[in-house]
Formats: C-alpha cells, structure tokens, sequence
C-alpha cells in the first residue's frame, strides 16, 4: 500500500478514567471517518497507576504508557498534550506543554479558578506566536445540532434571550465526597462543571459575551459526604467501604444560577445544577431572537428545535429538524445516512477533528475553543460567583 503523505501529529493524553475513555475513543475514530490534513497517532497515554495505565494503553491502542507527565510533555517526539486530570490539575501540564512547544488540547473548565485561568491564556499566547494551538474540549460544539442553532441564530436579527439551563440528577446525600465536591480541586461544582459548558454554548451560537451579571444565587445542598477510597471513574462513582462513617466536607456549590446582560443588548438567564432530580444530562439552551427562535436539549441531542416569525401564521409553529443532513449539518457528512443519530462519543470525534483541522491549517468545521475564549467563559464563572457571594451586579469589564 502506498505510504500516507499526511504528517503524523503524535498526541499524548494525561488521564484515563470518563474523559480519557472518551478522548481516546476520538482519536482511534477521527481519522477513520474524518478526512484529515494530518494524521493523529495515538502516541503515549499517561496516567498514576503502575497496572491500570499500561493496561489502558494496550486496550484503546497507544503505543507508550508513561506514569510520569512531567517526562511526557518534554518528550521531542509529542506534538499535542491533551489533558483529561481534574481541574486543578489542568494548569501544570498545559503551561509545560506550552513551554516545550507542543500544541494542547484541555479539558473544560480551562481551570479551577480566574487567576490560574488568566496563567494559562498567557501561556497560550506566548506559545502561539512561535506557532502552538490551543484547544478546550467545550465538547458540545461538536454537536452537529449546536452548529445549526449558531448558523441560524445569525441570520435571525438581534438576540433578546438566552435561556440555559444544564440540569443534572446524581448529587443527592448518598453520592461521596468525590473530587467534583472539593473546591481545591475542582474549582466550583455544578458552575463550572455544568455551567462552563451552557455559558461557552451562548458565545457559541450568539457570538456575543456577557457584559454584566445582574444577581446570582449558589447554593450547596449537602454540606457533607461519605469520604471514599478511591474515585470510581464515572461522575458519581466512588467506592466507600461498607460501613465507612468517615465524612468530609462539601466545599463546592450544588447549584448556581445567575442573570446577565449580552453584547448585543439580550438578556441571559442561565441555571446549574446537580440536584434537577429526574434529569440526567439535561443541557438545554433557547435562543429568542426578532425573526424566530432555537431550541435544544442535548438528551435528544440530534434535534433542533426551531422556529421562524416569519412563517405565514396559518402554519407556523416549531419544526423539528433532525440535524443528520450530510450536505446541510456540521460533521454530518462523516457519519451515517439521514436520521441514522449519533450520540455522545460523536461530539468528541467530531470536535477532534476541527482540532487537527487547525493544526494543519485546513477551515474547522466549527470553530473550536481556545484558552482566551476559554478565560472568556471562566469570566463569567467568576463574575456569577462574585455577584452571588457579594450579593451585588457585577460589571464584567472589572472581572479580569
Ligand atoms: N467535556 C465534557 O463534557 C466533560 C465531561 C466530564 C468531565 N470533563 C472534564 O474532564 C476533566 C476530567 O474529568 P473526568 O470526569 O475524566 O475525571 P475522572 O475522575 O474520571 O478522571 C480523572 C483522571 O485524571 C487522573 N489524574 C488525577 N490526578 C492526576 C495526577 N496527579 N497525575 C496523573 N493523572 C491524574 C486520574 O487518575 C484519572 O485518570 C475535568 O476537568 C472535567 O471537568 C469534561
């Protein structure tokens, strides 16, 4: 067989437990479904445990396993580092990475607090001129029907609403104290976890920023939890030995939510939280603007709901596209025939592929996050929380 000319862009990956599962999964598929102008060789997984890293690294096809970060961000055959480690954790890899050259790929939210946030924009930026990328795995972009909202939104006049609420079920008193509960780690809860992906999906599809925030209220439910042995790997997971009495305390928000004001003159409303009992994964936008509205649930995640003022009122009313049309959609054209749905793993392998898009210098299909959009977003995070605890609006051109 003749030898690909593409360039190989050798990733490494820090963390192997939800996110890792997921970007692995991206990286094995890209290049299968999506035509790429470089080729990503799943390179060196890294993760801290000496049994299950190696194992990780033979069952999703890395080459390498590593236990040691720090060696693989230097190591000259890398070019892209993607981070998939808590919160607090994203920060050192990114700026080392930077530092050694290579292009990197975060996970959301960029970090666990503004002024780590700000670090690493700067970092990005001095790294970008001698020519790295930055990416942030707002992985819903990837979702052919947030593309759809973006295009038609801008084609709908002035935006008067933003209304979005992420609304998640698991947190309830039985969950333990995992790593999402501890504010050194994770920064926040429900806000930037959920929140962070609901305020990037507004500068998503409006293209407009929050300029003031207008009241907020957070909240924490469960002020303590059953201290576990160890992470399970899934959101709520955490083994805690039988009879275990040991708690410890919560020290992130529950839930937030918090009004604000948008560039173009809207409003925004937006609502996070982990206790919307009977919600899974409820991450659900509108969008009204002067000539009709958008509306999306990412639980029915391959349909837009969309209406247009325009319409003679005889018949007009939402309409249900199905966001599957490979000649019309984002990303469409790399998966199956018409309303032949995709799901969760798709908007990773869907947003990974704009990723390598712009490392070889070819038109993304969607644009994807970088850390300044991503400071952006941790703005916001930031002036809610600022608002909330101040019990005060806050204008965002003082939250820098
Ligand atoms: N884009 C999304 O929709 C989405 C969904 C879930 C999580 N996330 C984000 O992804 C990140 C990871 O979350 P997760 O759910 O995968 O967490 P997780 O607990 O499932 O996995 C974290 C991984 O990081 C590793 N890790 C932690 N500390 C480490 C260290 N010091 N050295 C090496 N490895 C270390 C753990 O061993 C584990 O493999 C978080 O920033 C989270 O907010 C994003």
């Amino acid at each position: 067989m003749a030898k690909s000319k593409t360039r190989d862009c050798n990733v490494a990956m820090i963390g192997t437990k939800f996110m890792g599962r997921a970007h692995a999964n991206a990286y094995l598929k890209v290049a299968k479904f999506f035509d790429l102008p470089v080729n990503p060789v799943m390179h060196t997984v890294c993760g801290r445990n000496a049994e299950q890293t190696p194992a990780f690294a033979e069952r999703w096809g890395w080459k390498h396993a590593s236990l040691n970060w720090k060696d693989v961000v230097k190591d000259p055959e890398v070019d892209f580092v993607d981070i998939c480690t808590p919160n607090n954790f994203h920060e050192p890899i990114a700026v080392a990475a930077l530092e050694n050259g290579k292009h990197v790929a975060c996970e959301k939210p960029l970090a666990a607090s503004l002024d780590v946030a700000r670090k690493m924009r700067d970092a990005a930026k001095a790294a970008k001129k001698k020519g790295a990328k930055t990416f942030v795995w707002f992985s819903y972009r990837g979702c052919p029907a947030l593309g759809v909202a973006r295009d038609l939104v801008s084609k709908m006049g002035p935006v008067y609403h933003v209304r979005a609420n992420y609304l998640q079920g698991w947190a309830g008193p039985d969950t333990p104290l995992v790593w999402r509960f501890i504010g050194k780690v994770a920064g926040s809860g429900a806000h930037g976890d959920l929140g962070a992906h609901s305020i990037d999906a507004a500068r998503f599809i409006t293209g407009q920023e929050v300029t003031e925030i207008c009241g907020s209220i957070e909240n924490t439910f469960i002020k303590k939890r059953l201290i576990p042995e160890a992470d399970a790997g899934n959101i709520k997971g955490g083994h805690v030995a039988k009879g275990a009495k040991k708690m410890g305390k919560v020290t992130v928000d529950d839930a937030v939510a918090f009004l604000g004001r948008l560039s173009g003159g809207g409003m925004a409303i937006f609502e996070a939280t982990r206790f919307a009992i009977g919600n899974q994964n409820a991450n659900c936008i509108e969008v009204n603007c002067e000539k009709g509205s958008i509306r999306w649930n990412f639980e029915d995640a391959n349909i837009l709901w969309y209406y247009n003022a325009e319409d003679d009122p005889k018949r007009a009313g939402w309409q249900r596209i199905m966001c599957t049309d490979a000649g019309h959609h984002p990303f469409a054209h790399a998966w199956w025939p018409d309303a032949h749905i995709i799901g969760y793993e798709h908007g990773f392998i869907n947003l990974s592929s704009s990723m390598f898009n712009v490392i070889g210098r070819k038109k993304p299909e969607v644009p994807v996050p970088d850390f300044e959009d991503a400071y952006q977003t941790q703005r916001v995070l930031e002036g809610a929380v600022l608002s909330a605890r101040n019990r005060t609006w806050i204008n965002m051109k003082d939250v820098k």
